[in-house]
């Protein structure tokens, strides 16, 4: 860390300001080979949802860290809160300054979507308006990978690899924006259930490699999915690109399956979305799910496809992911960072 940020110093900003889009994951992350780090047993490519994310002010406070989620004021004990703190631990100035943070996610909490990659994101771009590091989009993404594997990938938009890296510092884990745009491309998200889950996806990664034989498999697999995944958005192969990433996501539910004991986070909703995804594939419609750690399904399709998901799925909120320069909620301008040129 001190290697990005040198020696911890005052913030130069009176606060600190920043948006982060959420993602969902084409090859999946599932499994590190180091739990302090967040390093990943494998690469990931993502897609950003548009839009939708995180929004994060940061300040300085006295006496106490007070943290605001969606405008409620979390204790220091509630579960979202202590992983903050923690987080925030790695960059106070000495050990009794106190932040000030307001976090607004503008999807619905239940929406079953990734808000630990937005949020982590988010407070690491905030972090850096605030303190003036001037940080590029690469370490902010290592930044980001401290308080949530998944956040290394939300400091951007559009698709986005995940390196897995080599370096035991972890200086080499990063992820970066592809430079290919899909604009016909749209995510399906569909709430099956809001209720917290009974295992998050830190204690899940964690069991599944240790106890999953099947997970010896996995790295294998993501490597070769990953591959396809690029190719298919190389070539706008829409097919391919489904196919590989519904099939990836099986996979991982798969290794989760064989822990010990067994994880699945799958309801009977989710699995009759899958049924109905394949009848309608069946009948011709090329629609596609992925699945991340939750019984909530994302569904990928093509533009010309929304209106048949829209009376499939009729509670199912559609995203086009390419949309962010024309509707961001939430400027970034304000936050100030500085963005890396390619
Ligand atoms: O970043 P985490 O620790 O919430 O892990 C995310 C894991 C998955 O969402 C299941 C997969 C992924 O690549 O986002």
């Amino acid at each position: 860390m001190q290697k990005i940020i040198g020696p911890l110093a005052l913030p130069q900003n009176e606060r600190g300001e920043a948006f982060a889009a959420s993602n969902i994951a084409l090859c999946k992350y599932w499994g590190k080979r180091d739990n302090e780090l967040n390093l990943p047993q494998n690469s990931s490519l993502s897609l950003s949802l548009g839009h939708l994310g995180t929004h994060t002010i940061i300040q300085a406070n006295a006496a106490k860290d007070e943290i605001y989620l969606n405008k409620e004021n979390l204790g220091p004990s509630a579960r979202f809160s202590s992983r903050l703190i923690a987080f925030l631990d790695l960059f106070r100035p000495m050990p009794d300054y106190f932040f000030r943070i307001e976090t607004h996610n503008n999807f619905p909490t239940a929406a079953g979507l990734a808000s630990s990659a937005s949020g982590y994101a988010a407070m690491a771009k905030a972090l850096n308006a605030f303190f003036g590091w001037r940080l590029d989009d690469i370490n902010l993404s290592i930044l980001a990978r401290l308080g949530s594997g998944s956040a290394a990938r939300s400091v951007y938009t559009g698709f986005v690899e995940w390196h897995r890296g080599e370096a035991e510092d972890g200086m080499d884990s990063y992820a970066e924006q592809l430079p290919a745009s899909w604009p016909e491309l749209r995510l399906a998200v569909l709430t099956v259930s809001g209720a917290a889950k009974s295992i998050d996806s830190r204690g899940g990664m964690r069991r599944t490699v240790e106890t999953s034989t099947l997970y010896k498999a996995w790295p294998e697999k993501a490597t070769r999915d990953i591959e396809a995944i690029r190719q298919a958005i190389r070539e706008h192969d829409f097919e391919r690109l489904g196919s590989t990433a519904e099939s990836n996501a099986l996979a991982m539910h798969a290794t989760m399956l064989d822990s010990q004991p067994a994880i699945l986070y799958w309801l009977p909703e989710t699995v009759s979305v899958f049924h109905k995804i394949w009848r309608l594939r069946q009948e011709g419609v090329p629609l596609y799910f992925t699945i991340d750690a939750g019984p909530n399904v994302k569904i990928l399709l093509e533009e010309k496809n929304e209106g048949i998901v829209r009376s499939e799925f009729c509670e199912a909120e559609i995203v086009n992911p390419f949309i962010f320069n024309r509707v961001n909620h939430f400027p970034e301008s304000a936050s100030g960072e500085r963005r890396t040129a390619r």
